[in-house]
């Protein structure tokens, strides 16, 4: 409510408000009843919520002093085991907020963004983490990357076996990405998913996007760039043309690999 107040006071006088758990069913269901009552129909989805799936000690982390690069190449998994503690219940909120919320919220409004006159936009807010070159197992990335096998059971099962390497400590072994590996698996599996939903509603105009590296909770506020600058991809998203590219990944505003 703070920041619907922020925002109708810095000159958006429509921003409304409505409470949402992306892991409740009931929640979820509620705001899509909230928008059919208030609105009829959904223009725009933004899936932006995230849960990174790891306990950090934030001034430990911070006196590492890692750089961008560092940060960014993924190489800081091998310096962050002291500071960075990762759990078997974090892992599975990380993957039921991130993937699975994602899922139930698409679900829940699509028969409300089938309804819109101006060709729905659906951004899911992902992660250059989760990036197809990024994990090292070559039959992960061919599960993850072939788009004529895709499907939603096998997102299942993959992100199943996943929380059974977790548990087993292989993930190392098993080539997932060892940097925030819940985390990025659950990016992967997002942008698998934008590519299935693109091909089943093929009136919208459906992608995925990297925002960057954004100064923000999420990260413990380590990202060099502004809340407006991490904006720009996603809202550039939102607001494609009709016609415009749908099934596709970007970093930041540039189209990209998966
Ligand atoms: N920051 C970066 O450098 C970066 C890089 C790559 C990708 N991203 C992606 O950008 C998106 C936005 O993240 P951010 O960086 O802005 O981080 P953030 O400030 O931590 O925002 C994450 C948001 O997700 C919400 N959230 C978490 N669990 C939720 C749940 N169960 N139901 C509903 N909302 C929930 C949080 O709500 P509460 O505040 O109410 O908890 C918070 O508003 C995420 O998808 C993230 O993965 C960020």
């Amino acid at each position: 409510m703070e920041a619907t107040a922020s925002l109708i006071n810095s000159g958006l006088p429509n921003v409304v408000f409505h409470q949402l758990d992306v892991r409740d069913n009931a929640s979820v269901n509620s705001l899509a009843e909230f928008v059919r009552t208030q609105f009829g129909r959904l223009d725009i989805l933004v899936n932006n919520a995230a849960a990174n799936g790891v306990i950090a000690d934030v001034e430990g982390l911070k006196a590492l002093k890692i750089d961008t690069e560092t940060w960014l190449s993924g190489m800081a998994a091998y310096l962050v085991g002291g500071v960075i503690q990762q759990t078997y219940e974090k892992a599975e909120e990380c993957l039921d907020t991130n993937y699975y919320g994602c899922k139930r919220v698409t679900e829940s409004l699509v028969p409300l963004l089938n309804l819109s006159i101006s060709g729905a936009r659906i951004v899911n807010v992902s992660s250059l983490r989760g990036e197809l070159k990024r994990i090292s197992s070559e039959w992960i990335r061919n599960e993850l990357g072939n788009i004529d096998t895709l499907t939603e059971e096998k997102l299942d099962e993959l992100l199943q076996r996943f929380l059974q390497d977790f548990k087993q400590c292989a993930i190392e072994a098993n080539g997932w990405s060892i940097m925030l590996p819940a985390y990025s698996i659950s990016k992967a599996t997002i942008n698998a998913y934008t590519r299935i939903l693109a091909q089943k509603y093929q009136k919208m105009c459906i992608n995925c996007v990297h925002p960057g590296y954004v100064n923000t909770d999420l990260n413990w506020n380590t990202g060099p760039m502004t809340l407006e600058e991490g904006a720009k991809g996603p809202v550039m998203l939102a607001l494609l043309p009709n016609g415009g590219p749908s099934g596709f990944y970007f970093d930041q505003t540039e189209m990209s690999e998966f």
